[in-house]
């Protein structure tokens, strides 16, 4: 979940980018469009390779968090998952950091404590490909599930997430607002309150 330093100042980086004009856009100037499924947004099939974060990979670790979350801290079910003693796997496009996906053990289950890529890009198959690595070190643990948690507000997230056949199984409703104590402007400026959780099983061996 965010957590912005103070409530209601919005982080100031980008977490999405226009497909038509490549605007940068902050969370609350993002917008959705429903589309045909051959008119979504184009395609930029960047060829990610995916390995565990080493060591040096620190640095780009706090950057992502950082501009996401503003810190590496991060709160969900019910309990605080530091990111860098996480098991973090790494998307690199032609050597450049393009998104992480960090993993916990929770409750005998895989917790996603972050997915993210960064704008420049998004839509070109390297959540997926982050996805399947979380759905293969589940499988690799011999763990029955993959969860994470999302908030109200992420219409983008929860897409994303129930086309890769996760399934919502609990609202903490309120719970974000409890923990800043504000409502603060999330996607396209919805209010963020709740905290939504979702997962799906890990695939047979
Ligand atoms: C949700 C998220 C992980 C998806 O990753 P992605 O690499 O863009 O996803 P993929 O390319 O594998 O999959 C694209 C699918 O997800 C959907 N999608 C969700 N968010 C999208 C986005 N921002 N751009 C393009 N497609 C997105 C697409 O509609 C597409 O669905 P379809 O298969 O039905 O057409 C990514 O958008 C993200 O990180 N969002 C959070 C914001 C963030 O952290 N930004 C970085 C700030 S530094």
């Amino acid at each position: 979940m965010d957590t912005h330093e103070a409530a209601g100042v919005e982080l100031p980086y980008p977490h999405y980018e226009c497909p038509s004009c490549r605007k940068e856009l902050p969370l609350t100037e993002a917008r959705m469009t429903v589309t045909c499924a051959e008119h979504g947004a184009p395609s930029r099939k960047a060829r990610a390779k995916v390995r565990d974060a080493r060591v040096t990979d620190r640095g780009a670790i706090e950057e992502i968090c950082d501009r996401v979350w503003g810190e590496t801290d991060i709160d969900a079910f019910g309990r605080t998952f530091d990111v860098l003693a996480a098991d973090n796997i790494i998307a690199e496009v032609d050597g450049e950091f393009a998104g992480l996906i960090s993993l916990a053990i929770d409750h005998g289950e895989l917790a996603i404590v972050v997915l993210s890529v960064y704008p420049d890009y998004q839509g070109s198959g390297i959540g997926t490909t982050l996805l399947d690595a979380a759905a293969n070190r589940a499988r690799d643990r011999r763990l029955p599930s993959v969860k994470v948690a999302t908030t109200n507000d992420d219409i983008p997230a929860l897409y994303f997430y129930q086309r890769h056949g996760f399934v919502m199984y609990e609202i903490e409703a309120g719970t974000v607002v409890d923990h800043h104590n504000a409502v603060l402007p999330g996607f396209a400026g919805i209010p963020v309150r709740d905290e939504i959780r979702l997962r799906r099983s890990a695939p047979c061996e």
